[in-house]
């Protein structure tokens, strides 16, 4: 049995296999609620096998979210769409999972594909940002966030306990904070975001106060039998990088004290001054360091879609689950796929009965091959 199918047990939580879909945004959600195209989006992709199907980035509030257009968990209608979704992923075998999180300054931004810039407060589609500090992200999202107060701080964090209970309550049993990407988690962490000077910055304690205080206050409501994880940018590739992995490793220890059972290593995508060595896989190495170092378990994307590469990463134990997102845009049948290039025993079974049947009894043109 190759290690990447090899199933993954977490809490009380059993994965099919190693392979998960990663949180990856769609742009395509009215006033914050589900439309047709999440759920045949959705449903899809976990009909294609994966273990895990993490639903997009999911805001806690309106001025969470990322564009007009994204998903949100902040009232009744966003939540009943979810428990669709999360209902349908599970019928298809895998286990729904949902990442909720708030964009901070790189809020009120257009979808990427009309521009990925800051939307203006004098357009009734934008909104006036946060952060931790009054400073702008840059290049294309040059808006100046506000400062953050104290009440502004603990509102979000209750903004996030009251997201995880209606996505405990819709059904998702795997739930990811959004501490990555440069987003507001991630800015808190970042000492390109971060200059306060009260107990929410300066050194990495107060850098990472906000991020271990969520996770603490969603604890507290998500059911201990579930694997509450989430994606934190370990690395910001600006030259920093051994110092900021060093403090990243430390938080981390924290926050699995703290009842964090999983960690999906990613990136800070916090100052456009970095310079990401871009190449398949490259992610693998640190997420291990993390591993070794917090003593977690961990998963990671960036270019694990190859799957011979991807097992020999869980093989090594340097992963315990890979992430492939954009593989499954392009084939959302991928873990079949992937399944048969490794030479995976009834690879068919990972897809539903329907397609399953005919893929078993005629297999294709020669043993293993796809059918045409
Ligand atoms: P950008 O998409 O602006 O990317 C930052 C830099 O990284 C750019 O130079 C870009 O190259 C490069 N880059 C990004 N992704 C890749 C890739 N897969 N391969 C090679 N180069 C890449 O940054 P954002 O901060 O908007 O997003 C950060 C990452 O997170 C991106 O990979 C993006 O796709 C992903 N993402 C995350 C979301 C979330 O967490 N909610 C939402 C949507 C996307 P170039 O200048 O050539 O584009
Ligand atoms: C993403 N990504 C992303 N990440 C995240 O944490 N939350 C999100 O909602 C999104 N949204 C998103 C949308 C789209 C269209 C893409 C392509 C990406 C990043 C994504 O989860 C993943 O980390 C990257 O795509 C890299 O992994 P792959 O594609 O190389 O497997």
């Amino acid at each position: 049995m190759a290690a990447l199918f090899s199933p993954f047990s977490i809490k009380d939580i059993t994965l099919r296999n190693r392979i998960a879909v990663p949180p990856m945004c769609q742009y395509s959600a009215i006033e914050g609620v589900t439309t047709e195209w999440h759920d045949v989006h959705y449903a899809s992709l976990a009909r294609g096998g994966a273990g895990l199907v993490i639903v997009e980035a999911t805001a806690v509030s309106p001025e969470g979210r990322i564009t007009p257009a994204c998903t949100g968990l902040w009232n009744d209608t966003q939540a009943q769409g979810m428990a669709r979704i999360a209902a349908s992923i599970k019928r298809a075998g895998a286990v729904p999972g949902i990442q909720i999180g708030h964009a901070g300054w790189k809020g009120s931004a257009n979808r990427p594909w009309d521009g990925d810039d800051h939307i203006p407060n004098s357009d009734a589609r934008g909104w006036q940002t946060l952060s931790p500090s009054a400073i702008a992200f840059g290049g294309k999202l040059d808006k100046v966030p506000t400062e953050m107060t104290l009440d502004d701080i603990a509102r979000v964090k209750a903004d996030f306990v009251a997201a995880a209970v209606r996505a405990r309550d819709a059904g998702f049993e795997w739930l990811e904070l959004h501490f990555a990407h440069g987003y507001l988690a991630q800015s808190f962490f970042s000492v390109h975001a971060n200059q306060r000077t009260d107990q929410y910055g300066g050194d990495a304690q107060g850098r990472g106060r906000f991020l271990i205080e969520t996770l603490h206050a969603v604890r507290a409501v998500w059911p201990e039998r579930l694997p509450l994880t989430a994606r934190f940018g370990v690395i910001e590739f600006d030259g920093r990088d051994e110092e900021t992995l060093a403090e990243a490793i430390d938080l981390v220890s924290r926050m699995k004290q703290d009842g964090l059972d999983l960690l999906n290593v990613s990136m800070g995508f916090s100052t456009i001054q970095a310079s990401v060595p871009w190449s398949s896989g490259f992610m693998a190495p640190i997420a291990a360091r993390v591993r070794e170092g917090a003593g977690i378990a961990v998963a990671t994307a960036w270019g694990m879609d190859e799957p011979a590469e991807a097992n020999r990463a869980i093989e090594a134990s340097q992963l315990d689950l890979a992430m492939m997102g954009r593989a499954h845009l392009a084939d959302p049948h991928y873990p079949f796929r992937a399944a048969r290039e490794l030479q995976v025993a009834k690879s068919s079974t990972l897809l539903p009965e329907q397609y399953a049947y005919w893929l078993a009894r005629y297999p294709g043109p020669q043993n293993g091959e796809p059918v045409e």
